[in-house]
């Protein structure tokens, strides 16, 4: 059988990403390049900038991923690219290279859902086995969505405030961290003892939605009110007891979506999806769950890249769900 050759882009936020993705599970060439340097001085992304750098990086980053694939125009399948939810501005740069490409080289067009991508990352792992039910965890979103069968999504939970992404940022800012600082207030984090017991919102109720909003501000309180009696707090204390916080709330609520949503599959996905604290809970959480497995996004690939574009759009190509010239960016897409 013809394999599927899939030409990826992703310029939902600030990474500029080119990719080509065989069959929706091997990654050929996966070319990301980031502006997190360009953005950090002023403490996050900043839209102008990111579609700037979108604009300055692409054709690069489309040249380098074909050669490093060692494909042509004539091998491709497809051409697939995140349209939403993200930056209007930074989400209209992958959108106009893909239809141009996909115009000037006959090339069937997938528009991609940026969420569904980072669901799809596990497919790098092993095939998705419905139903299954995916963690969902980003600077932007925090969501459990349950996948009845392929290429459905329902959004059983989600964050009412922040997400937890944005927390871990904002919080590693006080610690003086730069953006984005989920990364390094993780590995501070397993330095340190959960000693402030700081709030799990809305872990009790009945819903799988979440709260991050409050945690933070009592981080924030905490730390400004030792700065006020002249009190300096421990700083891996201090980051090991706010991811206690979010880890426990993440894996209660999972765990309670696992068994009124029986799965075959658990799927831990997205930028936060990287958080080792996360990754062990939900570890040991599952294995107590005979009938439920976890697949974790390759490190690697948690964050934003277009090789997940490129697994999701596999699926999308199957199903022959096909965009046109008329395909417009959607800053607030929702499955
Ligand atoms: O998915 P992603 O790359 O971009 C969005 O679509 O939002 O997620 C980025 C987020 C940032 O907020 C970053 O601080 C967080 O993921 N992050 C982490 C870790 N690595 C990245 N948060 C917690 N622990 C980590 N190890
Ligand atoms: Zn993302």
């Amino acid at each position: 059988m013809a394999r599927t050759l899939i030409l990826a882009f992703e310029t939902s936020c600030d990474e500029t990403s080119v990719a080509v993705v065989e069959d929706g599970h091997t990654i050929l060439s996966n070319v990301v390049a980031t502006q997190i340097k360009s953005h950090q001085r002023f403490g996050g992304v900043v839209p102008e900038v990111a579609s700037r750098h979108h604009i300055e990086q692409i054709t690069d980053c489309l040249n380098l991923a074909l050669e490093q694939a060692g494909v042509t125009y004539d091998d491709l399948s497809a051409v697939a690219v995140t349209y939403g939810p993200g930056l209007v501005g930074a989400l209209l740069i992958g959108v106009t290279a893909a239809k141009t490409v996909a115009f000037a080289h006959n090339l069937p067009l997938l528009p991609i859902n940026h969420m569904a991508g980072h669901i799809y990352a596990a497919r790098f792992v092993e095939p998705i086995e419905f139903p299954a039910l995916a963690l969902l965890v980003s600077g932007g979103h925090t969501e459990l969505v349950y996948m009845p069968r392929i290429g459905e999504f329902k959004i059983i939970g989600e964050t009412r405030d922040d997400a937890a992404g944005e927390a871990y940022d904002k919080i590693g800012r006080v610690l003086g961290i730069n953006y984005p600082a989920g990364k390094e207030v993780d590995q501070l984090a397993h330095q340190g003892q959960d000693v402030f017991d700081f709030p799990r919102a809305m872990d009790h109720d009945d819903s799988y939605d979440f709260s991050f909003s409050g945690l933070k501000s009592a981080f924030i309180n905490t730390v400004h009110h030792a700065d006020q009696i002249g009190e300096t707090l421990d700083r891996s204390n201090l980051a090991a007891s706010f991811q206690q916080a979010v880890v426990d709330v993440l894996a209660d609520k999972t765990v309670r979506a696992l068994h009124d949503y029986p799965v075959h599959q658990l799927i831990l996905a997205g930028g936060v999806a990287a958080n080792q604290g996360l990754r062990e809970r939900l570890a040991s959480e599952v294995a107590g769950i005979e009938t439920t497995h976890l697949v974790k996004a390759p490190l690697a690939l948690c964050g934003d890249n277009a090789a997940m574009v490129g697994a999701a759009a596999a699926v999308a190509f199957e199903q022959g769900q096909l965009g046109d010239a008329t395909l417009n960016a959607d800053p607030s897409l929702d499955f």
